[in-house]
């Protein structure tokens, strides 16, 4: 089987160098990696295809071809889209209807061979499958990553405020182009219920695609790398790790605490992630005080607590109220935030505060999927996590729970989560255990690889791929010209976003 991954924005390289220094450098690419080299254990042959970047910034885009070490069977291939220079991804769609598109068939053409199947990610890569399959017929698997409409609702528009989002976002071309992606697709990829019966419901969408439709819906989570993540995994710097964390502990932690177990908050310093929650029920535990330590992890900032260093204004805002809290409660000496920087050193953090029974907690006010949990249950930790979101699907079963999942918006209820879990060292053990081997059965790269090939291979079997019935939307004239004069208007955008 040889399958081809349409991933227009962004870029892949084979040290991933890039990952997260700009928006469209993100978690799209660590899923597109790992599905796609999966797949290629599985003994397909799979090709990313990508857009060619000539910039002197990121030298690593500009050749042809690349491969990732140790496996032949995955090509990333870099094909022209507009001018050579990084254009970042809301700038794409001409380019993809002028360049990409009939690039890629003139490569594919070139070599005698198309691919059997595409899968598409994001709206720009749903765009480039829908104007693929129109020419070909090829079946694709279209996964959105994140969709337009629930981004565009974030940002609380109205009609007078409409224009200038578009103008800034491009909107409409994304909007327009999910709704053609989710139309024509064998089957749409979620990674959660909640994403399909919520997500793809937006009235935006409406007339696309029937959520309720099993045929055109498969739930395939994401997975952990555990090569990086496992309890049995070692990173190069395990033993600095080690020593790093140790030395953060003894510079922040009262003498005599130092070896107690660890609460572990480990996310970005949002105010969506609610550090704050986690930390108001800690101050109100004595019992949680006497216990353990409340340990937050930052990217980069190496003593967030005194000195916000290079933190960004909404970073310090986070902290700012922290620190009021930790005064206020006396929290000195039992509170510690330090810098651990990658994730080969998160992972051997998570593995060294596993040892002593630690907690990982996510009090996140919403977490659409979830991912830093999971990983924190592969290295070791036991589980205290939101009850908003996709936790709700992967750490609970009907009445089998595998982490405590609590209100983020109670503190008490976040403290009587975690009270729960670290009443003793054996039910701190017990949930370390069943965390990680719900992670063992459901959440790993091999997975969603496998839950990816058995949809494309349904597909492939049926020839209307399950699409009897289903209407085609029509495609609109700039999808097809790709020329300012048939751009679609803020107008129809305005039609689409605010029918009711
Ligand atoms: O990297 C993950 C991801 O969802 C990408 O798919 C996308 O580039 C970005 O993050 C989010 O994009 P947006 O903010 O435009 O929804």
């Amino acid at each position: 089987m040889h399958i081809a991954f349409l991933n227009p924005q962004g870029n892949f390289d084979p040290a991933d160098r890039y990952w997260t220094e700009h928006p469209d450098f993100g978690g799209q690419l660590v899923y597109v990696k790992q599905v796609a080299l999966a797949m290629a254990d599985l003994g397909c042959r799979v090709d990313i295809l990508t857009r060619q970047i000539v910039d002197p910034a990121w030298p690593e885009f500009a050749g042809t071809f690349d491969a990732y070490p140790g496996a032949p069977n995955v090509r990333i291939v870099r094909l022209p889209a507009g001018p050579p220079d990084f254009l970042r991804k809301e700038l794409l769609w001409p380019h993809l209807v002028r360049d990409w598109v009939p690039n890629i068939l003139a490569f594919y053409r070139a070599e005698g061979r198309l691919p059997d199947a595409f899968t598409a990610h994001y709206g720009d890569g749903g765009l480039a499958a829908v104007l693929l399959s129109a020419e070909t017929g090829i079946p694709f698997t279209f996964t959105a990553h994140s969709l337009g409409a629930q981004k565009l609702d974030k940002m609380h528009p109205t009609p007078g405020t409409l224009a200038d989002l578009n103008d800034q976002y491009h909107f409409a071309e994304r909007l327009f182009a999910e709704r053609l992606s989710m139309n024509r697709s064998a089957v749409n990829i979620t990674s959660t219920v909640q994403e399909r019966l919520e997500q793809y419901a937006h009235p935006a969408y409406r007339g696309a695609v029937d959520v309720h439709d099993d045929r055109r819906f498969a739930v395939i989570p994401p997975g952990v790398n555990l090569a990086i993540f496992d309890v049995d995994a070692r990173a190069d710097n395990e033993a600095a790790t080690q020593a790093h964390v140790r030395a953060m502990l003894a510079r922040d932690i009262a003498e005599g605490r130092r070896d107690l177990p660890a609460i572990i908050a480990s996310s970005r310093l949002d105010p969506k992630k609610n550090h704050l929650g986690l930390l108001q029920a800690y101050a109100q535990s004595p019992e949680l005080q006497a216990k353990a330590n409340l340990v937050f992890f930052t990217g980069a900032l190496p003593d967030p607590l005194r000195d916000d260093g290079n933190a960004s204004a909404a970073e310090r805002a986070v902290l700012a109220d922290l620190r009021a809290v930790v005064e206020q409660a006396n929290l000195w000496g039992k509170v510690s935030a330090f810098a651990v920087g990658g994730q080969p050193a998160l992972a051997a953090a998570y593995r060294f505060l596993a040892q002593r029974g630690s907690v990982f907690a996510l009090t996140a006010l919403y977490e659409p999927f979830g991912l830093a949990p999971l990983e924190a249950a592969a290295a070791g930790l036991a589980l205290v996590v939101t009850q908003n979101g996709g936790p709700s699907e992967s750490l609970r079963d009907g009445q089998t729970e595998y982490g405590v999942l609590v209100d983020p918006g109670d503190p008490a209820d976040i403290a009587r989560g975690l009270a729960r879990v670290l009443a003793s060292p054996e039910t701190v053990a017990e949930y370390a255990r069943r965390g990680r081997q719900r992670v063992l059965d459901r959440y790993t790269w091999e997975r969603t690889a496998q839950g990816y090939l058995a949809q494309i291979e349904r597909v492939l079997r049926d020839p209307d791929h399950g699409r009897a019935g289903v209407v085609d939307l029509p495609l609109p004239r700039y999808f097809q010209s790709g020329q300012t004069e048939d751009a679609i208007s803020v107008g129809d955008l305005a039609m689409l976003y605010f029918q009711k």
